[in-house]
């Protein structure tokens, strides 16, 4: 499902992704944890095709990119099959909660507008919040607008999903109840990477953590393993 093999990436010299190889297979929720400015995100965002790599090899959801850039149909098959949540939802703030969850399938899977809707709606109503899809994102809280960005990214049915700390902007009462959508998505079998701070969440959540410090893989295994004496 995803294999990551000796993934390197520099910027401005300096190594920001070295030597990093690791597998997860289909339902598998990955944690990644480690200090600010290991990499985590980058190396999230090398999984989707939204940065380049200088070496290596990226398989995910059964497509493979190579170093430098890469060609606009895998792009976009990439982005069909690999969904990502950020910590800033990201929710386009002059379109409704429906209309957000529904361009995805509309623009990137071609879904006939009614049909793009109806998927938008039955996302709504996984994450609870089909009673908002009318709403414009500003009028939900931050935990409610993560969630749509949640539906958001399942709208598309991709196999896997990308989270880059989904809780780390939220109040505690509102982090928690996006871990929640989180877990239950996890416990569904939905395959999964998330850069998270919050070990508790990593410890109820992950199948397996990994733990990144300038741009290399320093620890791996079970949560309870990884989290329990961090270096
Ligand atoms: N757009 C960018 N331009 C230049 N340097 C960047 C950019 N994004 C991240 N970096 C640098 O790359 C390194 C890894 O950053 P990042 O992947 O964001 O780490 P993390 O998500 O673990 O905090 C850091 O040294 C950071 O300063
Ligand atoms: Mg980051």
């Amino acid at each position: 499902m995803i294999a990551i093999t000796g993934l390197s990436k520099a910027r401005n010299g300096a190594a920001v992704l070295a030597d990093v190889t690791l597998r997860a297979g289909e339902g598998e929720v990955t944690a990644i944890v480690g200090p600010s400015g290991g990499g985590k995100s980058t190396l999230l965002r090398c999984l989707n095709g939204l940065e380049t790599f200088d070496s290596g090899e990226v398989e995910i959801a059964a497509h493979r990119m190579r170093p430098g850039p890469h060609p606009p149909r895998l792009l976009e098959a990439v982005r069909r099959d690999v969904g990502m949540v950020f910590q800033q939802f990201n929710l386009f703030p002059h379109l409704t909660v429906l209309e957000n969850v529904a361009l995805g399938p509309r623009v990137v899977a071609r879904v006939p507008a009614d049909e793009a809707r109806r998927r938008a709606l039955a996302q709504l109503d996984r994450v609870g919040l089909a009673a908002f899809a009318a709403a414009r994102p500003a009028t939900l809280s931050g935990g409610q607008q993560q969630r749509v960005a949640i539906a958001r990214a399942l709208a598309l049915a991709p196999r896997v999903i990308l989270f880059d700390e989904p809780t780390s902007a939220l109040d505690p009462a509102m982090a928690a109840e996006v871990m929640e959508t989180i877990v239950a998505l996890a416990g569904g079998g939905q395959t999964m990477v998330v850069v998270t701070h919050d070990h508790a969440f990593a410890r109820r959540a992950a199948t397996r953590v990994v733990e990144l410090v300038a741009g290399r893989i320093t620890r791996v295994g079970p949560p309870a393993a990884v989290l329990a004496s961090p270096t």
